[in-house]
């Protein structure tokens, strides 16, 4: 008899779940229900069994009639349910859409330089943005009369301490604390007194690189700039640089990647609204690291030579989207971060 019980029920359900309008529904609940029904002669048979198994019996065969009387009303609550009269909600209305976060073009750009430096073996380090004096200039071969702070004119508290310039401040914080050779990156806000323009911001973002050891050289700078430009431009980008002056290198240079947006091989267009006509686009400045910054963490530079380099995060993500105002990075105006 449980057999029967089991496969009745089976047989009841999976037809109640099938059914798609309400004529079906009221044949099947008669079929499944009334006087002539499977269920109805269950029921009557309980009378035959032996007393001692009615009791049990009876249980069984009420749970199964219970089980298939609250699915059919499940089901016709399914097939009545029509947008009037699901309580004022209009099921027909398209769906809300849950607001998606991603991650600001300056972050995922930021994330693209770091990758690329990871494949060739620097680790990432930090430092403050609130720093001192020392870490941002007179480690850096900057001492409190030298010309080069005025470029570098930026906030400070009422301690002393400073808005960070740039992330050189890092070589300092890495070198003081570690033994060559090294190789590290180092990412984040810095911040300046500037009037702010199209081109110019008080807070923007750079990525500093430092590699000592034992004969490092320029060509190790170099193939490490073509890299990044190769990787975040094309294979087609080439890399140019150009003399320059930073207290804490020597040699100093500014580097450029050709422009990939209007042309190739010096045929720059007039009308290229990221180089300008020339071809090239300025991205920050590097050198090979001055024997006084290594005096200054203890480092012989008879020893070890290195190089180090900045690269402008802003600068990169402008060339990147094709962007003419630097400000609107920072505006968090979503009609602006939105398109990304
Ligand atoms: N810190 C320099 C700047 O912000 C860039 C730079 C980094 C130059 C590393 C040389 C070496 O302008």
């Amino acid at each position: 008899m449980l057999d029967q019980i089991d496969k009745l029920r089976q047989e009841a359900l999976a037809a109640i779940a099938a059914v798609e309008d309400l004529k079906s529904l009221e044949e099947l609940r008669v079929r499944l229900t009334g006087r002539k029904s499977a269920m109805r002669s269950l029921l009557a048979s309980i009378g035959s069994l032996p007393v001692e198994e009615r009791p049990e019996g009876g249980k069984v065969v009420g749970a199964l009639q219970k089980q298939i009387e609250s699915a059919l009303d499940d089901c016709t609550e399914r097939l009545t349910q029509t947008p009037e009269t699901n309580a004022g909600i209009d099921v027909t209305l398209p769906g809300r859409r849950h607001f998606e976060g991603k991650l600001h073009p300056l972050t995922r750009l930021a994330d693209e330089v770091v990758d690329i430096l990871r494949s060739i073996g620097f680790v990432v380090a930090d430092g403050p943005e609130i720093e001192d004096e020392y870490h941002n200039f007179d480690a850096l071969n900057t001492p409190v009369d030298h010309p080069a702070r005025d470029l570098h004119d930026t906030f400070y508290l009422t301690d002393g301490r400073l808005l960070r310039t740039h992330t050189s401040t890092v070589q300092i914080r890495v070198m003081e604390t570690t033994k060559p050779p090294i190789r590290v990156l180092s990412q984040g806000r810095c911040y300046r007194r500037e009037t702010m323009d199209a081109t110019h911001h008080f807070a923007f973002h750079q990525i500093e690189g430092l590699f000592v050891d034992h004969g490092v050289s320029m060509a190790d700078l170099k193939g490490t700039l073509t890299l990044i430009g190769r990787r975040l431009l094309g294979d087609r980008t080439r890399i140019r640089i150009r003399p320059h002056f930073f207290p804490f290198t020597e040699p100093s240079v500014e580097y450029d990647f050709s422009c990939t947006l209007c042309g190739e091989d010096g045929k720059a267009s007039p009308a290229c609204r990221v180089c300008k006509g020339t071809g090239w686009i300025e991205i920050g400045g590097a050198g090979m690291v001055d024997p006084a910054v290594f005096e200054s963490v203890g480092y012989d530079p008879e020893e070890y030579s290195g190089f180090a380099f900045g690269l402008g995060v802003e600068r990169m993500a402008m060339i990147r989207h094709g962007i003419d105002d630097v400000r609107l990075f920072l505006e968090n105006d979503l009609r602006f971060t939105r398109q990304f």
